[in-house]
């Protein structure tokens, strides 16, 4: 009934180009808001400013609809639009464990202030519980006089390198503190989705805000529980990989998330489950701090042991050895470097004094800008040549597809550490690598 809601995406990263580009695909008229016109230049364009497949085909797709437009002008978009999703960061805080909330404030504040109608401010940023009633009070302050203006949270889940599937076909649309109006509302931006299966859940806003932090928290917990239960192979003899395959045929278990190695980073686990034991803790739920904070420790740890396993391949130190880096994302299929394991592993061991160099598909340009002391290279050839040890980082396919037989002739001594489980170890040591692979006590070298 009536015109479609004209839909207002404030803030263009990862969450708010893809859902600004899903929404217009669904139908929607859609404006993409960001403060960095460099940012909205590039979008205009018709161009993604980070690596996301499927992102730019998209992108073009609904740029030539015209029903997809990009703007730094706050005010124009926000009187234009009934539905305004608030998609910033909130990145960790530089002097604790919290979330840095000043993104989230300041976008919330400049809708309220350039209302000129009734609408609907929707979160969608991963916010510790109790800021949307806090930024609900801010509304209703700041609101114009007569203009009706409701606050809701709606949780989103998507990951990098399979963003646009996850935001098309969500696993599950959370709305939280909808009156039936907003309920309504959201029904109708999201019915593609929900025609096409995806369950609604509805409730109120702490509830909304805790589904996130709680599904990252339980994804990190997996990783950390079979890296924890890694250590334990290792030290008897047994198998980490196969034991996860044989654990994920428990159907109340599943596969997905327990494959051990480097364990996890990017820009959303790690401040995830910080800013959730920081929270935790404020709020007297001591226990689930506790936990988070193991969860964080026995991640932080597979770095130090893979830094330990290069020390080990190079004799006892690293100085003046040449390493070579495969991988510097924080997972395959995408560009980003937040928080990532590899990049943290390689710039440990460049501060040891080794000679590191890195090689990754995608990420070489951002693990440039944000470490310029390591070396970087083009190709796999070009990282391996001549080194004393290799560590694969990152699952890219290239790596795993990669001819050990090849490869072992550019070396200075053909060894590598597999970090990620996924190396043919058989095929690689019969090329006559020197093969260590982590919760694989069989293949220790
Ligand atoms: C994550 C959540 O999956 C997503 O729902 C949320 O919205 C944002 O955070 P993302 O950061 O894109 O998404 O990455 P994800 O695919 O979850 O991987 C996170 C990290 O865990 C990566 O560093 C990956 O290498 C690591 N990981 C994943 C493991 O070490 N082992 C596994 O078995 C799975």
């Amino acid at each position: 009934t009536g015109p479609a809601p004209r839909i207002a995406v404030l803030g263009t990263g990862y969450l708010g180009a893809t859902h600004a580009v899903a929404m217009a695909q669904l139908g929607m008229e859609v404006v993409g808001v960001d403060t960095d016109p460099h940012k909205v230049e590039m979008l205009t364009a018709g161009k993604v400013p980070f690596y996301e497949p499927g992102l730019p085909e998209l992108l073009s797709e609904q740029m030539a609809t015209g029903r997809l437009r990009f703007t730094t002008d706050v005010a124009e978009a926000v009187g234009w639009a009934d539905v305004h999703f608030v998609c910033v960061g909130t990145p960790q805080s530089k002097t604790s464990h919290a979330a840095d909330l000043r993104y989230v404030e300041a976008v919330t504040t400049a809708i309220t202030e350039n209302l000129t109608h009734d609408a609907l401010i929707v979160g969608k940023s991963t916010v510790p519980v109790g800021t949307a009633a806090r930024l609900r009070t801010l509304v209703a302050r700041e609101a114009p006089a007569g203009v009706r203006a409701e606050l809701v949270w709606n949780p989103e889940f998507l990951r990098e390198g399979k963003a646009v599937a996850d935001t098309l076909h969500p696993d599950r649309i959370v709305l939280g503190g909808t009156s039936s109006d907003a309920e309504a509302l959201l029904r109708r931006v999201y019915a593609g989705p929900i025609a096409e299966g995806s369950p609604v859940v509805v409730c109120d806003l702490p509830t909304a805000e805790l589904v996130k932090v709680s599904a990252n928290a339980f994804l990190a917990t997996k990783i950390s529980f079979i890296n924890a239960i890694s250590g334990v192979c290792e030290a008897a003899g047994a198998d980490v990989t196969v034991l996860a395959d044989a654990l994920g045929h428990d159907v109340r278990i599943g596969r997905q998330f327990l494959d051990a190695g480097l364990g996890f980073g990017g820009g959303c686990l790690p401040k995830d489950i910080r800013a959730l034991m920081y929270r935790a803790n404020e709020l007297g739920a001591g226990r689930a701090a506790a936990l988070l904070q193991q969860v964080d420790e026995i991640n932080m740890g597979q770095r130090q042991s893979v830094i330990d396993l290069a020390v080990q391949a190079c004799g006892g130190s690293v100085l003046n050895r040449r390493i070579g880096v495969l991988g510097a994302a924080f997972k395959p299929h995408t560009d980003d470097v937040r928080d990532s394991p590899a990049l943290n592993v390689a710039a440990a061991l460049h501060l040891r004094g080794a000679q590191v160099t890195v090689y990754d598909p995608e990420a070489g340009d951002t693990a440039r800008a944000m470490f310029p002391t390591l070396g970087y290279a083009t190709s796999v050839d070009e990282a391996v040549e001549g080194t004393d040890v290799i560590l694969v980082l990152t699952e890219w396919d290239e790596f795993i597809q990669a001819d050990p037989a090849h490869l072992a002739l550019l070396t200075h001594q053909p060894a590598v550490i597999d970090a990620r489980g996924r190396l043919d170890a058989a095929r690689w040591r019969s090329a006559g690598w020197t093969f260590t692979g982590l919760g694989r006590a069989a293949l220790a070298a």
